[in-house]
């Protein structure tokens, strides 16, 4: 049974004391349901050791929001997947639109973000969406079928590692969610690539999520859709309340 996951990403939000804050009222509140629903934050780095100890005992897992694509190296700035393993992350996204846009990220990049993940045991989030023009030219499709090339490239072992995010540009943010009718539409359509480029048992077993302004009043309905395994939550993961009741909409 493939796992449903609401995944909280925190972007460049809280500081030091306020993350720690965050991070102890969720690990305070939280209620893990079945098993096979996982409650994942990705918080900015400077919170990353901390949060690995705060939820150590508890069933949240810890994600990032980036990662290199080499090992180590003169890369000033810049954090490496084995990094992360060191300190128990599990999760860390790749290609959210806001990476993609403002720092140009491409799919040879991705590839190799995902690559070093898996080399430490991390479960890329790979994220994927249309801006408003692909939607109302009606291409969504084709721009979701170009993002995805990257993940066809990695054997099928790697792949059963990842997690697909589908994010409509147009719903990041803006507070306009797409509706679980859209939602499902395109997250049967990369099931069924999924189905076609690895196999209809991993594509089964691949959890999909939705995001962009997924909040707890229309978490339920997202998540009632068969195609819809749970949500990549911005905003509105930045409160704990908030948060675990888009968990329990799972
Ligand atoms: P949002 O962001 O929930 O604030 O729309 C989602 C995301 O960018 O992952």
């Amino acid at each position: 049974m493939r796992k449903k996951i609401v995944a909280g990403n925190w972007k460049m939000n809280k500081n030091f004391l306020e993350g720690i804050d965050l991070a102890k009222e969720l690990v305070e509140k939280h209620q893990p349901s079945e098993s096979n629903k996982q409650l994942v934050v990705c918080p900015p780095f400077i919170h990353t050791a901390a949060l690995s100890e705060l939820f150590s005992a508890t069933s949240i897992e810890l994600g990032a929001q980036n990662c290199h694509t080499s090992d180590k190296g003169a890369y000033t700035g810049e954090i490496s997947a084995g990094m992360l393993k060191s300190l128990n992350a599990k999760y860390c996204l790749v290609g959210h639109s806001e990476r993609r846009a403002n720092f140009f990220e491409d799919n040879q990049e991705l590839f190799q973000k995902c690559k070093q993940l898996l080399a430490n045991d991390i479960r890329p989030i790979f994220c994927c969406g249309e801006m408003l023009e692909d939607r109302r030219e009606g291409a969504y499709f084709d721009v979701i079928e170009d993002q995805l090339e990257v993940l066809w490239k990695l054997s099928k072992t790697d792949f059963q590692k990842v997690v697909i995010a589908y994010e409509p540009i147009w719903a990041i943010g803006t507070g306009e969610t797409a509706t679980a009718a859209q939602a499902q539409e395109v997250h049967a359509f990369i099931r069924s690539q999924v189905a076609k480029k690895m196999d209809v048992t991993i594509a089964e077993n691949t959890s999909i999520l939705y995001g962009g302004s997924c909040k707890a009043s229309n978490a339920i309905e997202l998540f009632s859709k068969p195609d819809v395994d749970g949500g990549l939550i911005g905003g509105a993961a930045l409160q704990a309340d908030e948060i675990l009741a888009i968990y329990n909409a799972l």
